[in-house]
């Protein structure tokens, strides 16, 4: 559903990065507790050009807590679609964009629907896209949500609260030992994963994100946790969060639609956290930015001519200052397509 709001106004609203409350978690050392921080911002905003003349559309595919839509606003894009399968995100934007009004409008849903969105609102072509995949650390940091060890919630991990798909419960307790050791592989590359699923298996059922993370915890080599700087559980978590919102899957579908959005010189800009999710991207933008012709004399299969150029061949990754401040950005990604 897409929603609009109030009368259009620009102002400047408070720093995207403050930090109120902090408190240790699962990214290592501090965090802040009352807002997500955009990752990558000046890189984003530089890489999506919103002072160009021609930059006015931008579709934010993730917009969270509205960190980067509203560096976007202020650098000068005339218009959002802030997108976001969460509805508390969702509201938490909305809060946060208020005094840009109309200029921002609302679409709670998937990213791979962004098409019928900005159709909603008349754009058949945009500007620009910004994709900041994962989570936000507003979702990590809601006790009720279950994306955190820190906190002994119900297995939800759903983005989309409202969804009837599977919780982290039900995969948890309802899963073949050997489907959970294979999503443990597949989706948090934990080493472990037979080890991890059988200990979950005899231990069932398993209620409670802290009580998920101590099973884990327990099951893990002394070793394999003496080496590692993070949490024992992260590699589980991470894994259950990608089953339960089907992101990879994601990931891979909207790639495409959002070039096809694209007016030619328009800007894709995706943000990664994991080796998962930067290959899937890194090989969609490779597929695009080629052309594909059959060999001379030969019968073609399929030719197609690149739809998108590189504008940065390595991604972009954030400074040491940015992670000092906020090390939940220590293994972003930042990779940048533009319309051909
Ligand atoms: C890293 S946060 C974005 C933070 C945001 N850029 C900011 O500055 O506050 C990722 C957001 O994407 C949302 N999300 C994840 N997958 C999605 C999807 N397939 N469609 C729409 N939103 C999605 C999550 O709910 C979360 O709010």
């Amino acid at each position: 559903m897409i929603a609009r709001r109030g009368a259009r106004k620009r102002n400047r609203l408070g720093g995207s990065g403050c930090l109120l409350l902090v408190e240790p978690n699962e990214y290592g050392t501090f965090m802040p507790m009352s807002q997500h921080i955009p990752i990558l911002a000046h890189e984003v905003v530089a890489a999506l050009q919103p002072e160009a003349p021609d930059t006015s559309r931008l579709i934010d595919g993730t917009v969270g807590g509205g960190g980067h839509s509203l560096a976007l606003l202020e650098a000068g894009v005339e218009a959002v679609l802030a997108c976001d399968r969460d509805a508390s995100a969702i509201e938490a934007a909305r809060r946060r964009l208020a005094a840009f009004g109309d200029s921002v409008s609302f679409f709670h849903g998937n990213y791979v629907d962004m098409r019928g969105a900005a159709t909603g609102l008349g754009w058949r072509t945009v500007d620009a896209i910004l994709l900041d995949l994962g989570l936000s650390s507003d979702q990590i940091d809601d006790p009720t949500r279950g994306f955190s060890f820190r906190f002994d919630a119900p297995l939800d991990m759903r983005f989309d609260r409202d969804a009837t798909t599977d919780t982290a419960d039900d995969l948890v307790n309802g899963l073949a030992a050997d489907q959970l050791a294979d999503l443990f592989f597949r989706y948090g590359e934990e080493r472990h994963s037979r080890r991890v699923a059988s200990a979950i298996a005899r231990q069932r059922p398993i209620r409670s994100a802290t009580r998920l993370a101590q099973v884990v915890a327990d099951a893990l080599p002394a070793q394999a946790k003496r080496r590692s700087r993070l949490h024992p559980a992260t590699k589980v978590f991470q894994a259950l969060r990608i089953a339960v919102n089907n992101e990879l899957a994601a990931v891979e579908r909207v790639i495409p639609i959002a070039i096809d959005l694209l007016r030619p010189g328009g800007r894709l800009a995706v943000i990664t956290f994991h080796s998962l999710e930067d290959r899937l991207v890194k090989q969609a933008f490779k597929r695009h930015s080629t052309n594909l012709a059959s060999p001379p004399g030969m019968a073609s299969i399929e030719e197609r001519r690149a739809s998108v150029k590189f504008v940065n061949r390595k991604p972009i990754s954030p400074e040491p200052g940015e992670t000092s401040v906020n090390p939940r950005s220590r293994s972003a990604k930042l990779r940048v397509v533009e319309r051909l």
